[in-house]
């Protein structure tokens, strides 16, 4: 009974200190313990588990996957996680799973940050699909969603088997409740939760908002570094996973699963966020955009936005990713005779670009929480406005950006939802400014 008080002493003074402990690393064997002594020693599932808890396996990978890509954790739980009741379809809304309404578009797609107005919905119920690729059944292609909240989950957990879950917060600060521990975010940080992981998204102000990526295919992992060497981008030690925190809550609590594109409710009579502790690979993590290491030129032109990769979905070696994400954080420009913006490109893979905070960009794109998509080989760049200002530029002295942007790459052309297009937020004149391109050939 002392050893339950003091579980719960420890998660207050946790949380208490005005600043969560987290573990450090990416992909490491991790252990944590909310009350000492919890987790077995020498084995994971002894005969009688300490404290009187149950020993559960939770997998991320094959079995026999490879030691650096292998996921897998043992919880050590008050109650298993088996459920004996029956699951009953629950309304997802507008969170959606492929097939979707409309077809790949060769045009971008751009919506526009979307205000607080008219939502009364927690973080799952304000869900909504832009687009998608690929299938959760194939375990292949990613989705992109919108959300808005106005209430924290309450008795509720959501748990997704389709796919991994990358949360960006635009606006407002989260707490979330894992059955791995509390990850705390706020804008400028990003928060992936694998697939299977209950969780429970809580505000911590009146509102929030931001974009969560779904991944379907292969787990991200920190991308090869290649000629770069080992440190830069997004450096392993910077990614934080939670320390064992727990409820010991008899409360009746819903608890909802996403299966194949379709949504499952099951009420249980307690908090199913009673891990004492944990140990192994699989984890929740967060990650601060702010402290990804940027690389660039020194001379001249353009690196590839591969340069940016922080978390990588392989998929194929030639046709492109499953999900890579790229993140351009607040850097210099630098580059001797070259055009500051980026050029006119066409890229084998769908782009999804969204401006998480600061600008306003250069180029064309909204500050603070627009999002385009562009199709596999849509042509795009800077509009002629800006363009004609670039190449005009006389002072290419190195600039500071100071936005923050993520791009998710993928070799999957993008659906869309009839949702998404039917959003005021949705630019309709988004191709108007590539016109009025000055012809100068042959002349200069
Ligand atoms: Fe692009």
């Amino acid at each position: 009974m002392n050893d339950v008080a003091d579980a719960k002493q420890f998660k207050t003074a946790n949380e208490a200190s005005g600043a969560l402990r987290y573990q450090v690393g990416f992909g490491n064997e991790f252990e944590t313990e909310a009350v000492p002594g919890a987790l077995p020693k020498g084995q994971n599932s002894p005969q009688k588990v300490p404290l009187g808890l149950y020993s559960e396996l939770v997998t991320g990978a094959s079995f026999y996957a490879p030691r650096h890509l292998n996921r897998r954790s043992y919880v050590f739980r008050i109650r298993p996680s088996v459920f004996g009741g029956e699951a009953e379809p629950w309304d997802g809304g507008d969170f959606r799973t492929p097939p979707l309404d409309v077809p790949p578009l060769p045009n971008r797609v751009y919506w526009t940050q979307r205000k607080d107005e008219g939502v009364d919905a927690d973080f799952l119920e304000g869900l909504l699909t832009l687009g998608a690729c690929g299938s959760p059944m194939m375990h292949e292609g990613v989705a992109v969603h919108f959300f808005r909240a106005t209430k924290s989950m309450e008795n509720r957990a959501f748990h997704n088997s389709d796919g991994e879950l990358l949360i960006v917060p635009q606006q407002g600060d989260l707490r979330i409740m894992t059955e791995f521990g509390v990850i705390e975010a706020e804008p400028c940080e990003m928060v992936l939760i694998p697939r299977g992981v209950k969780f429970r998204v809580e505000l911590k102000g009146a509102f929030a908002r931001g974009l969560v990526y779904e991944n379907y295919g292969h787990p991200w992992v920190l991308p090869e570094l290649g000629l770069i060497g080992s440190n830069g981008n997004a450096n392993a030690i910077d990614f934080e996973a939670p320390v064992a925190s727990f409820e010991d809550l008899d409360v009746e609590t819903q608890v909802i699963q996403k299966l194949a594109g379709r949504f499952w409710s099951s009420v249980i009579d307690h908090s199913p966020f009673d891990v004492v502790a944990w140990r192994g690979s699989l984890t929740p993590y967060k990650y601060d955009m702010r402290k990804f290491v940027s690389m660039g030129t020194s001379t001249v032109d353009h690196p590839d936005p591969s340069i940016f990769c922080a978390l990588a979905s392989p998929s194929h070696d030639v046709s492109g990713c499953n999900a890579d994400v790229m993140i351009i954080p607040p850097r210099w420009v630098v580059g001797d005779n070259t055009l500051h913006l980026p050029g006119f490109h066409r890229n084998a893979v769908c782009e999804i670009s969204s401006l998480v905070t600061g600008g306003p960009v250069k180029d064309d794109f909204d500050p603070n929480g627009g999002i385009r998509i562009t199709n596999n080989w849509g042509a795009h760049g800077p509009e002629a406005k800006p363009f004609e200002a670039a190449r005009a530029q006389a002072n290419l002295d190195p600039e500071y950006t100071d936005f923050i942007s993520v791009m998710v790459e993928t070799r999957y052309p993008m659906e869309l939802t009839q949702a998404a297009m039917d959003l005021k937020e949705r630019v309709r004149d988004v191709n108007a400014g590539w016109t009025g391109y000055v012809k100068r050939f042959p002349n200069g």
